[in-house]
C-alpha cells in the first residue's frame, strides 16, 4: 500500500489537558468525513502542529504524547509559544489570511512574522524528510505551508508533491503587495501539482507566476528548467450520501437519536408551526460578512413588516482565532448589533434573531440544515464554503432555498441557488423575500439540479481526482515532456 503524507496546520487529533492529564481528542470532524474510503486505500501519515507548546510540557509528557500520536499515525510538530504565536496569529492570520481574502487594509507586513513562518516551514520539512522515501506521496494542505514543497524537494528531488490551497488565491494586483511574494511562489512551485477550488484562483496564480517570475505557462502547465508543474481546479465537495441519508433517517425513523439542538428546535416550532427559519452558520471571521448579513435582515424586516413575527434568523457563530484583535472586535460588533435589533424589533412572543456563539458538530449542523427553510450564506470572500453544499445535501426532500454570495468559491458550481452580491443589503433583503415566496415546486426543481451535481462531485471524488492528477503529472515528467 502506498504511503500518503497528509500535511497541514492541524492534526486530526489535538492534545487536551484534562486536569493535568494529557489526552488526545479529535479536532473537529477531521477523521469523520467522506474521505473514509479514500483513506483506506493508502497507508496514511498525518503531519501537523501538536496543538500544545513545547515549553509548556516536560520531557516525559512529551514522550507520552509522542507515543500516543504515533499509535494514531500522526507526526506532531512542536513549536514554542512565541514561535507558534508569530507563525499563526502573526504571519498566517495577520498577513496571508487578510491579503488572500482581499482585506488588504487589515494586513500587517512584519519581517519577524515572516522569519517565523520560514522557520516553522523548515521545522516541518526537517521532521518530514526523516520519514519519507522517494516512493511516497506528499500532499501539502493550505497557506500555512507554502514554502514546504520547496524545502522537501531540496532533500527529495523525485518524490511526488501535491499542494492544495483551501482559500482563495488573489489576483496579481493584490498578491504583489506581499513583500515576500517571490519566495512564496517559488515555494509552491516545487510541488508537481498545485490545486485550487476554482478556475479563477488557478488563473490568478498562473498570472502571478508569469508576471513575477517570468515563467512560461501553457494552458494549465508551467515549464521550469527540468520539470513541468501542473496547476488545476479541484472544487472540494461534501459527503453527500451522509448528509442526505442521515437527514432522511432522522426525519422518517421515529426511533432515531436526535441531538439536543433538534429538541430545542422542535419546541420552538411547536409554538408556531408557520414560523420560518433562516439559518446562518459560520466560523467567526470578518470574511464571512456577518454584520452586513444581519443588517440586510433588518432591512428586510423594515421593507416587509408583514413578516415580523413570522420569520426568525438563527445565527450560529463558531468561535475562532480569539487571540487575534480583529476577531475579538468583530465579536463585540456582532453582539451589539444583535442586541440592538432584538431590542428594537422583538416582542414578548417573537425574537427576530436567535444568536448562538458556540461550536456545532456535524450532527447538530445537520439538524439545523434539516430544519431551516432558508440558508443565508453571504461571505464577502470565501475559498469554497462547504456549509452551502452541506445544507443542500441535507435537504433530502429537495425543498429549501440557499441564498449564496457570489464571492464564495461554491457559487461557481451552485448557480441554481439565489446568488447575491453580499455588499448589497438591498439584494440580500430581496433574496430573502424571494426565498420566502418561492413555490415548493420551484425549490424542488432548483435543488434537483444542484443535488445531482453534489452527488457526483463529492468529497471523495475531490481527493481521488487530486491524487490521480498528481500521478498523471509524474508520468508526464518521466516522459520528458
Ligand atoms: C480556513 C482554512 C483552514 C483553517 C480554517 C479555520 O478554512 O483554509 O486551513 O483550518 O480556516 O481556521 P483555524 O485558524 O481555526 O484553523
Amino acid at each position: 500500500m502506498k504511503r500518503l503524507f497528509m500535511i497541514s496546520n492541524r492534526l486530526p487529533l489535538v492534545v487536551n489537558d484534562n486536569n493535568g492529564d494529557k489526552e488526545l481528542i479529535p479536532y473537529g470532524d477531521r477523521f469523520d468525513t467522506g474521505l473514509r474510503n479514500f483513506y483506506r486505500s493508502f497507508d496514511i501519515k498525518w503531519v501537523g502542529r501538536a496543538g500544545i507548546n513545547i515549553d509548556e510540557i516536560n520531557e516525559s509528557e512529551k514522550q507520552y504524547i509522542d507515543n500516543k500520536f504515533r499509535s494514531e499515525n500522526c507526526i506532531p510538530i512542536y513549536l514554542d509559544r512565541q514561535l507558534n504565536s508569530e507563525f499563526i496569529e502573526g504571519f498566517c492570520d495577520n498577513t496571508i489570511w487578510p491579503v488572500f481574502n482581499y482585506f488588504i487594509e487589515t494586513s500587517r507586513y512584519n519581517p519577524d512574522f515572516w522569519e517565523s513562518y520560514k522557520e516553522v516551514n523548515q521545522i516541518y520539512a526537517d521532521a518530514i524528510v526523516k520519514y519519507i522515501t522517494e516512493d511516497d506521496i506528499i500532499w501539502v494542505h493550505d497557506y500555512h505551508l507554502m514554502l514546504l514543497p520547496k524545502l522537501i524537494r531540496e532533500k527529495m528531488p523525485n518524490v511526488s508533491i501535491g499542494y492544495f490551497q483551501h482559500i482563495p488565491f488573489p489576483s496579481f494586483e493584490v498578491f504583489r503587495l506581499l513583500p515576500w511574494r517571490m519566495e512564496l511562489l517559488e515555494g509552491i512551485l516545487e510541488a508537481d501539482l498545485v490545486g485550487f477550488h476554482t478556475y479563477d484562483y488557478q488563473r490568478h496564480f498562473m498570472s502571478c507566476v508569469r508576471r513575477l517570475l517570468g515563467l512560461e505557462t501553457i494552458f494549465n502547465r508551467i515549464r521550469l528548467d527540468e520539470r513541468v508543474v501542473k496547476v488545476d481546479a479541484f472544487p472540494k465537495g461534501v459527503d453527500f450520501e451522509f448528509f442526505n441519508n442521515t437527514a432522511q433517517e432522522l426525519a422518517t425513523n421515529k426511533e432515531a437519536q436526535h441531538s439536543d439542538i433538534r429538541m430545542e428546535l422542535q419546541e420552538f416550532l411547536k409554538r408556531d408551526k408557520e414560523r420560518k427559519i433562516i439559518l446562518s452558520i459560520d466560523r467567526l471571521d470578518y470574511t464571512k460578512g456577518i454584520p452586513d448579513r444581519i443588517k440586510a435582515f433588518e432591512l428586510f424586516l423594515n421593507k416587509y413588516p408583514e413578516y415580523k413575527e413570522k420569520v426568525s434568523l438563527f445565527l450560529f457563530v463558531r468561535p475562532s482565532r480569539e487571540n487575534v484583535l480583529d476577531y475579538r472586535e468583530l465579536k463585540k460588533q456582532m453582539d451589539e448589533l444583535v442586541g440592538r435589533i432584538n431590542g428594537m424589533y422583538g416582542s414578548i412572543s417573537w425574537m427576530p434573531i436567535w444568536y448562538f456563539y458556540r461550536t456545532t458538530d456535524r450532527m447538530e449542523a445537520l439538524e439545523l440544515y434539516s430544519s431551516a427553510d432558508i440558508a443565508l450564506i453571504t461571505p464577502t470572500r470565501d475559498g469554497m464554503n462547504l456549509v452551502a453544499k452541506e445544507y443542500l445535501a441535507s435537504r433530502y426532500d429537495k425543498t429549501g432555498v440557499l441564498i449564496l454570495s457570489e464571492m464564495a468559491g461554491a457559487a461557481k458550481e451552485l448557480g441554481e441557488s439565489l446568488i447575491v452580491n453580499p455588499n448589497s443589503r438591498v439584494d440580500v433583503a430581496e433574496a430573502i423575500y424571494q426565498a420566502l415566496n418561492m413555490s415548493k415546486s420551484e425549490q424542488v426543481e432548483r435543488n434537483s439540479a444542484l443535488q445531482k451535481r453534489l452527488k457526483i462531485y463529492n468529497e471523495e471524488r475531490w481527493a481521488n481526482d487530486f491524487i490521480n492528477s498528481l500521478e498523471g503529472v509524474k508520468k508526464l515528467q518521466e516522459s520528458n515532456y
